[in-house]
């Protein structure tokens, strides 16, 4: 058999987004040389360091070489440099430019707190221990996108917009996620007030209701959803929710594990699929080493979910858990007398920590 080969569209981007994607590449080799795989990655500019290059946040070669990709694996876009500028002129649009491009509707944000990192979350560890809760948010619609959008003469307008189609599809993925992990699924909307939150919380109804029976659904606003994720985190297993909420959701929930630097994400549900940390450049950070590679390296895990090579994507998870265990912590999570542990330190540790496969299960053979 001969040894797959997996073409990665590597997006640096901005801030640590070039820090700590080079340890998740370091990592997806190691994963590749023990379960016989191989990982060409090739760079290519995108957000504030494509502006800078050529002009525009996503050129055209860029997004090509995505859609032609087994994978896109991206760093973070944006900063300070880039903040003067406005509209399709923004590094942030060039990232939403090629989500729509890859068609990826379906975000996947997981967001767990293992009981060693417990300690490190601000709120009491009793509480938040065993958190495990996937964040699924829609991401090619909503007031992300809608029309119209813009200034007009004395003000600014962006629309919430969801079609029965649109609420549909992620639906669907919400709820065969739940069928795999626990079977709760809640709904977070502003159906109290927003029109477009009624025809969500309506069609999510309906799904349900004709296709999973053996799922709980339940539905809550989205001001009382946000202080419920802070107050009793283990009560939710599947969060399904629109393009804004998620967003500010989930880096609400990164606050239970203690750092926006730990949590991952896979974009889905297109023809190439999009993995990126959740977190964005840092640049108060930026160009020193100190970031927190762990979003960035699970990111690479749930990519090698998504191309089929789910024992090496576990041993990923594997080895960010005996990296935590054999005590390293970058700085957002080592306390203020520990030392702590550079990027690069953090990156080559849990490579070296990549376990083979039992070798009856060899993939090489
Ligand atoms: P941010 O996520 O970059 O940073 C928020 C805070 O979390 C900062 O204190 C930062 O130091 C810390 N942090 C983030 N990632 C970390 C890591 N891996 N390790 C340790 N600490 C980490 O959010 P921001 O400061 O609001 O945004 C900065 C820029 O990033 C903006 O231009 C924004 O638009 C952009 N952004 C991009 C993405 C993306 O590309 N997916 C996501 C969010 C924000
Ligand atoms: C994220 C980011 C992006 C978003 C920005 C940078 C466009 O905050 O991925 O969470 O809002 O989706
Ligand atoms: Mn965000």
């Amino acid at each position: 058999m001969s040894t797959p080969r997996y073409n990665i569209a590597w997006l640096p981007g901005d801030g640590i987004g070039p820090e700590v994607t080079r340890e998740a590449l370091r990592v997806l080799e190691a994963a590749g040389s023990a379960y016989g795989f191989s990982i060409a990655a090739e760079e290519h500019p995108a957000g504030g360091a494509a502006i800078d290059d050529t002009g525009t946040p996503l050129p055209d070669d860029t997004r090509t070489a995505c859609q032609n990709s087994d994978a896109v694996l991206l760093g973070a876009v944006g900063g300070p440099k880039w903040d003067d500028l406005t509209g399709d002129q923004r590094p942030e649009s060039g990232l939403l430019a090629l989500r729509k491009a890859l068609a990826v509707y379906a975000n996947l944000r997981p967001v767990m707190v293992p009981e060693s990192l417990a300690d490190a979350s601000p709120l009491r560890p009793d509480r938040v221990a065993n958190t495990d809760i996937l964040f699924v948010r829609e991401l090619t619609g909503g007031i992300y996108f809608g029309e119209p959008e813009g200034r007009t003469e004395d003000g600014a307008v962006s629309t919430m917009v969801y079609s029965e189609d649109e609420v549909e599809r992620i639906a669907h993925v919400a709820f065969k996620r739940a069928q795999r992990r626990g079977g709760h699924v809640t709904s977070i909307d502003k159906a109290n007030v927003l029109e477009a939150s009624q025809l969500w919380r309506s069609v999510v109804t309906d799904v349900k209701e004709e296709h999973y029976p053996d799922v709980e659904l339940r539905h809550l606003y989205v001001d009382n959803g946000a202080m419920q994720v802070v107050q009793d985190p283990r009560q939710f297993g599947v969060v399904l929710t629109g393009n804004l909420f998620g967003d500010i959701l989930s880096d609400l929930a990164a606050a239970l594990p203690g750092s926006l630097g730990l949590l991952p994400s896979a974009s889905v549900g297109g023809t190439v699929g999009l993995f990126e940390p959740v977190h964005g450049s840092a640049p108060d950070i930026a160009g020193q080493d100190l970031a927190n590679p762990i979003a960035a390296i699970l990111s690479s895990a749930l990519l090698l979910d998504e191309v089929d090579e789910p024992g090496a994507a576990t041993a990923v998870r594997q080895a960010v858990d005996a990296t935590l265990d054999d005590g390293l912590r970058t700085g957002d999570l080592a306390g203020p007398d520990s030392d702590a542990a550079s990027t690069t330190d953090f990156g080559r540790h849990v490579a070296d920590r990549i376990a083979a496969p039992a070798s009856k299960n060899a993939a090489a053979s």
